[in-house]
C-alpha cells in the first residue's frame, strides 16, 4: 500500500551529506525540507519533497497530516554495540566509581572476563530474552538499525551461541535491522594460550561463522593487554579472505596505530580512537574507513574524548555510536551520545546527524539503503514527537 506523510515541520533527507560522502559537512547539509512530505510503500521511499509539490499520482495515497508539528528523520543507526551478554558488572562499576581504573579491574581477571563467565553459563534463551529487552530500549530511542558484536564467549561454542541470538532477534523484531559482528578477539580467554586461541579463531570459528552465515563483520580489540597489531592483522586478513567485512576496536586505551591498520586493510570502520595519532588521522582521511566515535565510553571511563574536530577537519567520515556494553558504557541512549558529540566534542548539526545516519550506514555497508530519506532508500524513517530535530539531543538523557 502507498502511504504519505504530509506537512511535516521538516524532513531531514540527508541528501547534502550523501553528495559529500559524509566529509567536511556544513550544518545545512542535513538538507531540511520545510513543510515536507514523504511517500512510501512497505519497502521503499517513493518520493520526498515540499508538501505543495506532492505529485498528483500520490494524492490518493493513504495520508497522515503532521500539521507542521513533527519532523521526519531517517531511522537512527547505532553502528557499534555489544548487545548480547549475561550477568552484571554493577559491583565493578562501584569500584570504578570509587576511583579504581578499568584496566586495573581487568588486570585482576575482572572486566570482560567477568562477563565471559556469566555468558558461558547462560542459555541461548536467557541471552535472547535480555538482548530483546535491550533492543526494544534502543528502539524507543529511535534506533532502527543496530550492530551487535559477539565477544563475551571467547570460545568456539559460546561465540556461536551469541551470534545465534542475533539471528533470533532478527526474527523477533522485523521492524529493526540487525548487523552481526564476530568479535572473538575481544580478550584472551582464561587458562588458554593466546596463540592457541588465535589459531582456533582463524581455523575453526571464522570458517564456521561464515559457513553458517552468522556474521557479516569481523572485529578485533587491538590494545595494550589485549591483541597486538600483528595478531590483529593476522586475524583480520584471514577474515577478509573468507569474505568478512572488517572493523577494529582501535586506539582506545592506548595508541597502537591500529587506526592506521584499519585504513590499510580497508576496514569499514575504526572504532573508539580515544588515543589516535595524527599520522593515523591522516591515513583515515584518505580512506573510506569510517571513524566511529563512542563518546559515552570516554564519559563512562572518565578519560578524554576522541579528538573529533581533528578527525573531521582532516576530512574523515565520522559515525557516532553507543558502544553499549556492561563495562565501559552501559547505555543504549544514542541521542545522549549525540548530545555529548555536540557539547563535548564540538561537532556541528550535520556532523552529528550524519554520525547516526549516513556515516553509520557506511560503517555497516548499508549506505545504499539506510541513512537517508530519498527515493529508492528503505522506508526506514521516524516521525519525531516534536517539530525540530535538535530536540532529540537537546533533551539530554530523556
Ligand atoms: O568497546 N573495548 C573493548 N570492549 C568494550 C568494553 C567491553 C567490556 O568492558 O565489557 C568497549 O569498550
Ligand atoms: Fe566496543
Amino acid at each position: 500500500m502507498i502511504r504519505a506523510f504530509i506537512h511535516a515541520s521538516k524532513v531531514l533527507t540527508g541528501e547534502g551529506i550523501l553528495l559529500k560522502e559524509g566529509r567536511m559537512l556544513k550544518p545545512e547539509d542535513v538538507s531540511a525540507i520545510d513543510d515536507g512530505a514523504v511517500v512510501f510503500d512497505e519497502k521503499k521511499i517513493l518520493w520526498v519533497g515540499p508538501t505543495r509539490e506532492l505529485p498528483k499520482k500520490y494524492q490518493r495515497a493513504k495520508t497522515t497530516d503532521l500539521r507542521k508539528k513533527r519532523a521526519i528523520i531517517p531511522g537512527l543507526i547505532d553502528s557499534h554495540t555489544h548487545l548480547v551478554f549475561a550477568g552484571s558488572r554493577a559491583a565493578e562499576f562501584a569500584r570504578r566509581a570509587a576511583g579504581e581504573s578499568y584496566q586495573k579491574i581487568a588486570g585482576e581477571g575482572g572486566g570482560i572476563l567477568t562477563t565471559v563467565r556469566a555468558t558461558r553459563s547462560a542459555s541461548v534463551q536467557d541471552l535472547f530474552q535480555s538482548a530483546l529487552k535491550r533492543a526494544l530500549i534502543a528502539y524507543r530511542f529511535g534506533v532502527r538499525t543496530i550492530e551487535c558484536k559477539s565477544g563475551y564467549g571467547l570460545d568456539h561454542a559460546t561465540e556461536l551461541k551469541c551470534l545465534e541470538v542475533v539471528k533470533h532477534l532478527r526474527q523477533a523484531l522485523p521492524q529493526m535491522t540487525f548487523v552481526s559482528t564476530y568479535l572473538g578477539a575481544h580478550a584472551v580467554p582464561e587458562g588458554v594460550k593466546k596463540s592457541t586461541y588465535i589459531d582456533e579463531i582463524i581455523h575453526r570459528t571464522l570458517p564456521e561463522v561464515k559457513r553458517k552465515g552468522l556474521a557479516e563483520f569481523c572485529d578485533v580489540f587491538i590494545d595494550e593487554g589485549y591483541y597486538t597489531i600483528q595478531e590483529g592483522e593476522r586475524i583480520l586478513r584471514a577474515a577478509k579472505k573468507l569474505g568478512f567485512k572488517l572493523k577494529i576496536h582501535a586506539d582506545e586505551l592506548g595508541n597502537t596505530q591500529s587506526t592506521r591498520l584499519a585504513a590499510k586493510l580497508q576496514a569499514h570502520s575504526a572504532d573508539h580512537l580515544l588515543c589516535v595519532s595524527d599520522q593515523s588521522i591522516r591515513s583515515l582521511a584518505k580512506a573510506d574507513t569510517v571513524a566511529t566515535l563512542l563518546p559515552g565510553t570516554a564519559l563512562y571511563l572518565k578519560v578524554p574524548y576522541a579528538p573529533a574536530r581533528k578527525i573531521l577537519d582532516a576530512g574523515a567520515r565520522v559515525a557516532i555510536a553507543t558502544d553499549f556494553n556492561p563495562g565501559s558504557c552501559y547505555s543504549l541512549n544514542l541521542p545522549l551520545m549525540m548530545n555529548l558529540s555536540a557539547m563535548q566534542m564540538g561537532m556541528n548539526l550535520a556532523e552529528i546527524f550524519a554520525g547516526v545516519t549516513y556515516s553509520a550506514a557506511c560503517a555497516l555497508g548499508l549506505e545504499q539503503s539506510k541513512g537517508a530519506i530519498l527515493p529508492g532508500f528503505d522506508s526506514d524513517f521516524i516521525v519525531l514527537p516534536y517539530a525540530e530535530f535538535e530536540e532529540l539531543y537537546y533533551r539530554m538523557g530523556w
